[in-house]
């Protein structure tokens, strides 16, 4: 076993409230532990770019309750190629880098998978995306803070649908994910919730209306997941205005206010416990998992598992809103 004595941290993808107080924690941690950090700056990009600073415990001070990143943030198209690892990877060393701790969602860790497996290093995820799509957790850095985001702005949409007596399609985000969608209406007392999972199986629209949708209401409000299986609220609103005039159907996008905001304390908490784990595993030798959350012990997951992208949602949850919109 070698001794890892500097790690370097970055973010990627989406960012996800919640995301800062993982470096803090994976800083600190690393610190406690004798370890050096370098914060790589916009993800992988950095990697490529060599935007590498090295931190220190005060450079993550007073950021646990911020929103973002503070290393940014970034998608990036060279760290597809060999070319572009291979440069990450050259940098890397010449930095005096040993491991990476990398904090992202599905496509983040998919890259660290491949870099990992390519040059041989240890690296180890931190699922941090308002998704939470990632098998082997139960939930992942922003999710709750996007929920609750989600959940304060469908209250509002609420009054003005009561005032006028209208259908809102409310679109919410999650990738070709429903659990924001499914849990959000059931935190909002939605009508309905569309979601990708159960769409490509059966006319989620037509069943709404068949079980004889406001039937005792006046206003309704449906969460949609943005995905093209439910074709969106935009998409739900179109096929409404054509198929059902009666109605007064009126769309709201919820777009990126969903992946602002300070954390909740759940993220915040979550966060810091899978940035010290992060630490954990690297100092246990282990390399190329995520840390998961599991009935509120942390668990290690192979990154192998953890993009398989066929997190199962519960279905019943669907019941539970629909029983309870009646
Ligand atoms: O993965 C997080 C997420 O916010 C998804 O819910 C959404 O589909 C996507 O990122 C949006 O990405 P971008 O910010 O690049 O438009």
């Amino acid at each position: 076993m070698t001794k890892i004595k500097c790690i370097g941290i970055l973010t990627s993808g989406g960012d996800s409230p919640g995301m800062n107080a993982a470096i803090r924690a994976v800083t600190r941690a690393a610190i406690y532990n004798e370890i050096d950090v370098k914060g790589i700056y916009k993800g992988y990009k950095g990697l490529i770019t060599k935007e590498i600073v090295p931190f220190k415990t005060n450079n993550v001070s007073n950021i646990i309750q911020q929103g973002g990143t503070i290393l940014k943030t970034a998608r990036c198209m060279e760290f597809m190629s060999v070319e572009g690892r291979k440069m990450a990877y050259d940098n890397m060393m010449e930095a005096g880098i040993d491991a990476l701790v990398v904090i992202g969602g599905d496509g983040s860790l998919t890259g660290a998978r491949i870099f990992a497996q390519e040059f041989n290093i240890p690296i180890v995820g931190i699922p941090g995306t308002i998704d939470n799509d990632l098998y082997g957790t139960d939930t992942t850095i922003g999710y709750d803070t996007a929920l609750n985001t989600i959940m304060e702005a469908v209250d509002k949409i609420r009054d003005t649908a009561t005032s006028h007596e209208r259908l809102f399609f409310i679109e919410v985000m999650g990738r070709n994910a429903g659990f924001l969608t499914l849990n959000g209406a059931i935190a909002v007392g939605a009508e309905d919730a569309i979601i990708p999972e159960i769409s490509i199986e059966v006319d989620q629209l037509e069943q709404l209306i068949e079980n004889g949708f406001r039937k005792t209401k006046n206003s309704s409000i449906v969460l949609v997941a943005e995905s093209e299986v439910t074709g969106g609220a935009m998409g739900m609103a179109e096929r409404v205005k054509k198929e059902y005039p009666q109605y007064d159907v009126r769309v709201t996008i919820l777009g990126h206010i969903q992946r602002g905001g300070s954390p909740t304390a759940s993220d915040r908490i979550l966060a810091s416990r899978m940035g010290a784990a992060a630490i954990d595993a690297l100092l246990e030798d282990q390399r190329n998992v995520m840390v998961g959350i599991q009935n509120d012990q942390i668990v290690y997951v192979p990154f192998s598992k953890a993009i398989r992208n066929d997190k199962p949602i519960n279905r019943a949850l669907l019941g539970t809103l629909r029983m309870l919109s009646i």
